[in-house]
């Protein structure tokens, strides 16, 4: 008996059935360019991912080898540039697109029951899009990463009572060093994206389960 790939997987995962519930679920008629904001969110997110896997195996996270690792990226891999800007690029327009989703959300007042949890999973999606972005600044170690990384720890060490220990936590003693890399990077690259895309899963089983709310 001769079977296709499709009918293989369909034996074992119902494949059929799930592909045709996403191609035919229907959108309601009220939904426009303005919803398509979280989706571009997601879609940035993926090209992170990716660019930021390939950007991953050349990269070094050391002070002293960061810096030459960047250039190196840049002026000797082959779509180097590409890579990185697109890395660049793609990480302000995830900020945007997530500013723009939660005002969406905000003035067509989704956030409201039973859509309150998923208004405060997207809070803190929104938090981790920006530490993202502020982990990512220190990596290449150039001066902009240098004196960015130094104004957002004071800034966090200001906090009143837990300030310091949060500075301390993030700088991994009193100044930028190799420690601070380390934990930026491993931030970055390991329980950014883990915990990111576990909430996103939350998000959408949430969207898929409650729907699209009904306009004010
Ligand atoms: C990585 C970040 C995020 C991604 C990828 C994402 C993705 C999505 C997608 C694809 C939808 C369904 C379509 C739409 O309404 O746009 C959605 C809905 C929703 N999102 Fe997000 N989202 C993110 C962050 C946020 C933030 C920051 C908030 C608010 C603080 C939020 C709150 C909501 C709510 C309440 C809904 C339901 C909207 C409705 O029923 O009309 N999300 N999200």
């Amino acid at each position: 008996m001769k079977l296709g790939v499709v009918d293989f997987l369909d034996e074992r995962f119902d494949a059929r059935r799930v592909a045709k519930e996403f191609a035919e679920h229907r959108v309601p008629d009220h939904v426009n360019w303005l919803y398509c904001f979280g989706g571009i969110t997601f879609l940035c997110f993926i090209i992170q991912a990716i660019t930021g896997v390939l950007l991953a195996f050349y990269y070094q996270p050391t002070t002293d080898a960061a810096y030459r690792s960047i250039l190196m990226i840049m002026d000797d891999m082959p779509f180097g540039v590409m890579l990185r800007s697109l890395h660049a690029w793609t990480a302000n327009l995830m900020i945007l697109m997530v500013t723009l989703h939660m005002l969406r959300v905000f003035f067509h007042g989704a956030y409201r029951p039973p859509r309150e949890l998923n208004w405060v999973t997207g809070v803190l999606l929104f938090f981790m899009t920006v530490t993202f972005g502020f982990s990512g600044y220190l990596l290449p170690m150039n001066q902009l990463s240098f004196w960015a990384t130094k104004v957002g720890s004071e800034i966090a060490g200001g906090l009143p009572l837990v300030g310091h220990y949060i500075q301390a936590f993030l700088l991994g003693g009193e100044k930028i060093s190799d420690a601070t890399l380390s934990r930026f990077y491993a931030i970055h690259v390991i329980i950014l994206p883990i915990t990111l895309t576990m909430l996103l899963v939350a998000h959408f089983l949430m969207v898929r389960k409650q729907g699209i709310a009904d306009p004010l």
